[in-house]
């Protein structure tokens, strides 16, 4: 049967969809026309605010196994038997640019999943890098900034980003992958997620470890020349939502392999790097890779507004026996995502049906009102937590057990040293392996500095010169061939 169609309140247009009341065929409006007036009021609201960062984005749903006993590692219960499957939601993104910008630009990608797990909703919030150009929490707005656009010109600005990058060069390690070819991933399907972060879990035995996690993408690693992006941005700006969608209607879903690195707190005692600085990756040889499980996504959303524009994911969104570590970037960031969306969807975000835990029972009777509480608002529930009454309350592997932190409060600035380039030439040595590879980053790096004022490009080949001379030199010499001095 064909559908009525009808205002917002339900109420049947009569005759006309596009008929306006007015007086006569040509006079003025009438206030009094509600249908034309909820229409048109709707579509002035139509516009949420766009995520800050990662604003154009694509996702879909899937399904997480568990492939291998990690019960000794984590006591999460989506992860307590082999086989066991989780229903998961995945959005990726690019970073800097605006909803409408271009799939293929230069920039780390987000790799956000949401577990729904039986003991809450647990939310990844990954980046397809294994690092990331910051380790003080108060730089990331700065940062950020310096990728958006000039406040004069609102042009993007090569001089903005390579001064703070020169003047900030614990980025240097983020900063030479992202000017490699992985800086332009193929597509989603072909690239790996990385926690970046230490985070910490611990089994039902009260034993705990910091862990890296790694999702490995099953379809290879590929990459696009900054040539072959550059001409996608123009011809295809949204060619990985395009590819994404079109490979999982065809049913194609791509798939990851997720490992975990362990260390104990000996161990990070040991380590010649802090695993709290998100600077640094954690070497495969002496912390190897230990599988645990798979995802594959397999289900487009229906409606890309209700499912991917309204998710809202956050590094605070977890599990018992999965908790965050004193990385200071990521406890700056258990903060800011749910205050992000309490401004960007309100403060009833988790009623949204894409952000909805499926326990079924989540139970906190003082959380109650708020703009758009659809989910009935707990009924005649007592509005705050009557102890009188039986409540069930879960006990899991105790923090205080772990570790034990002291000293004085005081300001602390994480300088960058020499020793910050270290893993940065590192990742050059790794490029070696790989054709053309490290004439590829020489070369991404220079199209993108020619367009810096003369001074600052001096400051970026001297840093580059800290990874490799070599590097530094096939920097200065392009970049100076494409931006001549006069
Ligand atoms: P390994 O020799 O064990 O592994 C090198 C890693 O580099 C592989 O994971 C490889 O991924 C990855 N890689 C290759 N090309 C690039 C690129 N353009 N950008 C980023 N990663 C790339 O090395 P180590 O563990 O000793 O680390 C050496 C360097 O490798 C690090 O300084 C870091 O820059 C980089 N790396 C390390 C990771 C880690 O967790 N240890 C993770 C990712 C990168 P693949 O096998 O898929 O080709
Ligand atoms: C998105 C803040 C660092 C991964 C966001 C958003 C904010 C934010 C405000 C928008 C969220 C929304 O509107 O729903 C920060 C701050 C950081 C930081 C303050 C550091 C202090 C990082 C790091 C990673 C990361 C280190 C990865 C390791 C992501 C991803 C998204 C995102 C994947 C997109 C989530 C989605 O798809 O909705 N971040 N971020 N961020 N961030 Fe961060």
């Amino acid at each position: 049967m064909a559908p009525v169609f009808t205002n917002s309140n339900g109420c049947p247009i009569p005759g006309d969809a596009f008929a306006t009341q007015r007086i006569g065929k040509h006079g003025p409006l009438l206030l009094q026309d509600f249908n034309l007036i909820d229409s048109l009021a709707h579509f002035d609201r139509e516009r949420i605010p766009e995520r800050v960062v990662h604003a154009k984005g694509s996702g879909a749903y899937g399904v997480f196994e568990v492939t291998d006993d990690i019960t000794d590692v984590c006591g999460a219960a989506f992860l307590d038997t082999i086989g066991k499957k989780t229903k998961v939601f995945t959005r990726f993104s690019t970073v800097g640019g605006e909803a409408g910008s271009a799939d293929t630009a230069r920039d780390p990608r987000g790799f956000a999943t949401k577990f729904y797990t039986e003991e809450g909703n647990l939310d990844l919030v990954y980046n397809n890098t294994p690092v990331f150009f910051i380790r003080d929490p108060s730089k990331f707005p700065h940062f950020i900034h310096t990728q958006k656009r000039n406040p004069e010109t609102h042009l993007k600005d090569a001089n903005m980003f390579w001064d703070y990058l020169t003047t900030n060069q614990e980025a240097i390690h983020q900063v030479c992958i992202l000017f490699s070819d992985r800086g332009t991933p193929a597509s989603y399907r072909e690239m790996n997620g990385y926690s970046g972060h230490t985070y910490k879990w611990s089994n039902k035995k009260g034993e705990w470890f910091y862990v890296q996690v790694h999702f490995i993408s099953d379809q290879g690693i590929k990459t696009l020349s900054n040539e072959e992006a550059g001409a996608l941005a123009g011809s295809n700006p949204d060619y990985a939502q395009e590819d994404l969608f079109k490979n999982i209607a065809a049913g194609n879903g791509p798939s990851w392999t997720c490992y975990v690195q362990t260390m104990t707190q000996e161990q990070a005692k040991n380590a010649p790097f802090s695993v709290f600085d998100l600077t640094k990756v954690w070497p495969h040889s002496d912390y190897p890779l230990r599988r645990f499980g798979k995802f594959q996504l397999n289900e487009n959303p229906k409606n890309y507004f209700a499912e991917v524009e309204q998710a809202a994911f956050s590094p605070a969104h977890t599990v018992p026996y999965m908790e965050p570590s004193a990385d200071p970037v990521l406890q700056s960031r258990l903060f800011s995502y749910a205050d992000t969306h309490r401004h960007r969807l309100g403060t009833n975000y988790t009623q949204i049906p894409v952000n909805c835990p499926v326990t079924g029972a989540v139970y906190n009777p003082h959380m109650r009102d708020g703009h758009m509480n659809v989910n009935g608002n707990l009924g005649s529930t007592p509005n705050y937590l009557d102890t009188s009454k039986p409540v069930e309350f879960k006990q899991f592997a105790l923090q205080e057990e772990q570790e034990v932190w002291e000293g004085a409060a005081c300001p602390f600035h994480w300088k960058y040293t020499d020793e910050d380039f270290k893993q940065a030439t590192a990742l050059y040595n790794v490029l070696k392996r790989y054709p053309n590879q490290q004439a590829h980053l020489a070369h991404n790096v220079s199209v993108h500095v020619a367009a810096a004022d003369a001074h600052i490009q001096d400051r970026v080949f001297e840093m580059f010169s800290k990874v490799h001379p070599d590097l530094g030199a096939a920097i200065k010499k392009e970049t100076l061939q494409l931006s001549p001095r006069k």
